[in-house]
């Protein structure tokens, strides 16, 4: 068990901040936290302790995890207001808030994988909201026995290694992150009519500054339909030269899942996606997400 830190003097502005035990997996910002279960209320130093890492460590992972649903919704929540999610289920009702990804059903057959596959692109969660998300929290609850990895790539890190010339036109872009375009950009089936009218185009600037950290990131991904007012040729052939940047092994964090595990991220500075290296027809991947609403980027 964790214990808190005080110099027994008895004043508020002593207590220290909470020990986290964590490691550093990578030098692209990724973590593991021990020592915690999750399945238990968190003290709110504890709490305080992981924003602050979050804010070191984009990625965290906490292993050896098993939260039901409602105590993976508490744990959530610490960190902010859980989203609703704009995906139907097959039977046309809405995603609940805390839902589930996976690729074979209770009988063990392939389920429609279809949306699924925009995860195989790089992207960075509801980026085609107004207010797209802070966190993403994935518990694994089963894997592959290997494969079926996600990756991480730090925008921040890609960023400051950009050119003072690309920075410098970089300055003031808009990039216009569309559901429609997503799903284009990526051969999933159309959005639906309802889809378009719940979530038009919004657009967002093509370099960030993180809320807490104030550090620029670039903030792109399979969302994106176009660059404001940019020819669509040349607005896509700088997406791709970015994309293809942030890509690159030096800014990626490969997260090879173990069941149990609990994986946060702030969707803010990394981009992520999945990598479909796992025979996917034969091997269950089931993990149970969450989403944290952040602020408008800026
Ligand atoms: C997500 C996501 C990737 C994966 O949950 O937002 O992109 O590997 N997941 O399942
Ligand atoms: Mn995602």
């Amino acid at each position: 068990m964790n214990t808190i830190r005080t110099t027994h003097s008895g004043e508020a502005t002593n207590l220290a901040a909470f020990p986290l035990a964590l490691t550093t997996l990578s030098g692209t910002g990724a973590a593991e936290i021990g020592d915690l279960n999750l399945s238990q209320p968190l003290e709110p130093l504890a709490v305080t302790a992981i924003r602050d890492a979050i804010m070191d460590f984009p990625f965290l992972v906490f292993r050896n995890q098993s939260m039901t649903k409602d105590q993976q919704a508490r744990f959530s929540e610490y960190f902010g207001e859980l989203e609703s999610h704009i995906g139907k289920l097959s039977d046309g009702t809405t995603f609940p808030i805390v839902h589930t990804l996976t690729n074979l059903d209770a009988a063990g057959n392939l389920i429609n994988m279809d949306v699924a596959k925009l995860n195989y692109f790089w992207h960075t969660d509801k980026s085609y909201y107004a207010i797209p998300a802070f966190v993403t929290i994935l518990h694994a609850l089963e894997v592959p026995p290997e494969g079926g990895d996600t990756q991480y790539a730090n925008a921040q890190l890609a960023y400051e290694a950009l050119s003072p010339e690309i920075k410098a036109r970089l300055t003031g872009l808009m990039a216009v992150h569309d559901w429609q375009a997503s799903r284009r950009n990526s051969g999933t089936s159309p959005a639906t009519n309802e889809q378009i009218r719940e979530r038009p185009p919004v657009s967002h600037p093509l370099v960030r500054t993180h809320p807490d950290t104030g550090k620029k990131a670039l903030y792109l991904g399979v969302h994106v339909s176009h660059i404001a007012g940019m020819p669509q040729a040349e607005g896509k052939a700088l997406l791709t030269q970015l994309t293809d940047h942030i890509g690159q092994d030096q800014f990626v964090y490969t997260h090879r899942w173990k069941q149990g595990d609990v994986v946060m991220w702030d969707n803010r500075c990394l981009l992520h996606r999945a990598l479909p290296n796992y025979e996917i027809a034969r091997h269950k991947r089931v993990l149970n997400r969450t989403v944290i609403v952040g602020a408008a980027p800026y």
